[in-house]
């Protein structure tokens, strides 16, 4: 079996545990900056790799340096390339490992300005969406000028299979995004079906950003141990940032996942302690009006708490699935990266 069709094992009920042991605590965090401490390590790289990327923005047709610039210079948290870095640490690769850094982080780009897009997203990194200053074909296309960037530099660093299972992730964050917009507003969606959406739409390029050196490398093994880390990371990532969607201060607008009537875990953990509040959802979907009692109301059940443990156990998970790596302070520093995508939230 190939380690793009592999399945993810999930935690099967409600998390307790919050911090494993003998592992470091993960840095406070802001929620738009990166977690610091834990790519700290591999500062010299990012600081390289945001030179890379505005290199990889400049084209004569001078609607996409604006458009691509505007989100590159936005900033982000640059957890991937931070993850590829950090991955690359690990094994000792010793290849191209900035062009594989930008070729994650460029895909994200180009899903972000398709996102926003396809969800109605008004910000963006603490900015106006693309599509809201430069209308939604310059911002889609724009898009595909990173997807293709990003493919360009995959097969150029990584090589044939490299390339390939950043095919297979494009693949999978298409569906993702085509499978949420069809349960959008199918109140039935239930935890299976979340998780579907999520692990594709998210966690396929984050278990890509993660694999990537080793694939370069011909290390099926470890390849398959870093994907499998990156995906569970992946989705306990995804899973903190439906619970973001409850807060200010993100550089997205709040509530917007509720308004769009988007199923997400809080909303599921929501519904199983108030099954009332499945009749108000369904009536505020689309209702910017209702969306603030909407969120109190879900806060109140304590479903934000509870998604936040969910993602807990499957992050200490995809730690625990580390142990056959080589001991070091690369593969301290990615556990704490796994650790904080979920902490930012707390
Ligand atoms: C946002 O990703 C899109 C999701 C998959 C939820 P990030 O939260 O990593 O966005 P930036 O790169 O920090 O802006
Ligand atoms: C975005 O998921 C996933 C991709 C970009 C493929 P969301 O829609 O939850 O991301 P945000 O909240 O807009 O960043
Ligand atoms: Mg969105
Ligand atoms: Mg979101």
């Amino acid at each position: 079996m190939s380690v793009s069709a592999q399945t993810l094992t999930l935690p099967g009920g409600v998390a307790t545990r919050r911090r494993p042991a003998g592992l470091a605590a993960g840095a406070p965090l802001s929620v738009i900056n990166g977690p610091v401490a834990a790519m700290k390590l591999v500062s010299p790289e990012l600081t390289q790799a945001e030179a890379m990327l505005r290199e990889l923005v400049i084209s004569d047709v001078a609607a996409v340096p604006t458009v691509a610039g505007y989100l590159v210079n936005a900033g982000g948290k640059r957890f991937r390339p931070a993850l590829t870095a950090l991955a690359a640490r690990v094994i000792g690769y010793d290849g191209d490992v900035l062009s594989l850094m930008c070729a994650g982080e460029m895909l994200h780009i180009g899903s972000l300005l398709h996102d926003d897009v396809v969800d109605g997203g008004t910000e963006r990194r603490g900015r106006p969406a693309a599509h809201t200053v430069w209308g939604n074909p310059v911002a889609v296309l724009s898009g595909d000028f990173c997807l293709a960037r990003s493919v360009l530099l995959a097969a150029e660093a990584g090589g044939h299979r490299v390339v390939t299972e950043l095919g297979h992730a494009v693949t999978r964050m298409a569906e993702g995004e085509v499978l949420q917009l069809q349960r959008a507003h199918d109140l039935s969606t239930d935890l299976d079906g979340y998780l579907d959406v999520i692990e594709r739409k998210s966690a396929a390029l984050i278990a890509w950003c993660a694999a990537a050196p080793a694939w370069a490398s011909g290390d099926e093994r470890t390849a398959t141990a870093l994907a499998r880390f990156g995906r569970r990371a992946g989705v306990a990532f995804q899973v903190t940032d439906d619970v973001l969607d409850f807060h200010s201060g993100t550089g997205k607008v709040p509530g917007a996942d509720v308004r769009e009537g988007k199923i997400t875990l809080p909303l599921l953990f929501a519904f199983e302690a108030d099954p009332t509040l499945r009749d108000r959802v369904a009536e505020g979907v689309g209702n910017a009006d209702a969306t603030p009692a909407l969120l109190e109301a879900i806060r109140a059940t304590g479903a934000l708490d509870r998604a936040l443990a969910y993602a807990d156990t499957l992050v200490n998970e995809a730690i625990e699935g580390l142990t056959d790596l080589p001991d070091g302070p690369g593969k301290d520093a990615l556990a704490m990266l796994g650790r904080t995508l979920v902490d930012r939230a707390t």
